[in-house]
């Protein structure tokens, strides 16, 4: 099932339960994002959303549901598999390798089709032989977002870009992905704090807490009704 006017999906998670070991945290989770959609899914701390993000990555335990990526299923693949079928992820600590330069990383990364990563981001070619360590966060940020558009991924989940960056950075780290995925047909799948920055740059999004999606809705429509939200699904 894909939003009204979208495409078929690029990534659609249906039913899906998961977690660590023993431990289950997501419970009956249906997400869908189409090509050249960005969808965002919001909630409190605790509510699932990077455990959503690594069960598409095969890196928690899927116990019920299914996650397909251009039709095909991704459950019990591989992540190395999985990044090989065009499923990009970028995680929360942006896992650079502090030593290695920026165009080490792209050159580690880069796939024919891919993003010209330097054109798309100049700073980065003013620090091409800097290493990723003493980069600064933004930097680091573009590079991490540079690194996974260059291997020209179908689908990209990102979580939490704009952590810890000042608010000019993280406009541009958005404004970018939105022209990628309107342009190249990217799907993007981002987990976000900042509720207003992320309805503003996402399509359409998903509220999840405790394990559960709570509500969906266009970025309008979550925009209108967040107040009702809060108190509705997220105790505040
Ligand atoms: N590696 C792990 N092992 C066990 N439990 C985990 C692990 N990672 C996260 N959790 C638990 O899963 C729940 C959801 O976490 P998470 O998906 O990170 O939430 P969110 O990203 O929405 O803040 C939390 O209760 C958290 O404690
Ligand atoms: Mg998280």
């Amino acid at each position: 099932m894909t939003a009204a006017g979208a495409g078929p999906a690029a990534l659609e998670i249906t039913g899906l339960s998961a977690g660590y070991g023993p431990i289950r945290v997501l419970q009956d989770v249906t997400v869908s994002v189409a090509a050249k959609e960005i969808v965002s899914l919001l909630g409190p701390n605790g509510a699932g959303k990077t455990t959503t993000l690594l069960a598409c990555s095969g890196m928690a335990k899927v116990s019920a549901g299914d996650i397909r990526l251009g039709g095909r299923s991704l459950l019990r693949l591989s992540p190395h598999v999985i990044a090989r079928r065009r499923l990009a992820h970028i995680p929360g600590d942006r896992s650079l390798f502090p030593s290695l330069t920026v165009d080490e990383h792209l050159r580690l990364c880069a796939r024919p089709g891919g993003l010209d990563v330097l054109e798309l981001f100049p700073e980065l070619k003013k620090r091409r032989n800097r290493r990723a360590g003493v980069l600064s966060g933004g930097e680091q940020q573009m590079l991490a977002l540079g690194r996974a558009l260059a291997a020209d991924p179908q689908v990209l989940l990102v979580d939490e870009m704009s952590m810890g960056l000042a608010p000019v950075v993280v406009e541009r780290l958005f404004s970018a992905l939105r022209e990628i995925a309107a342009s190249s047909g990217l799907a993007v799948l981002m987990v976000e704090q900042h509720v207003h920055l992320a309805l503003k740059y996402a399509q359409r999004g998903y509220v999840l807490a405790g394990g559960r999606v709570r509500t969906q809705g266009t970025a309008e429509e979550l925009e209108e009704r967040w107040p009702e939200i809060e108190t509705s699904y997220l105790g505040r």
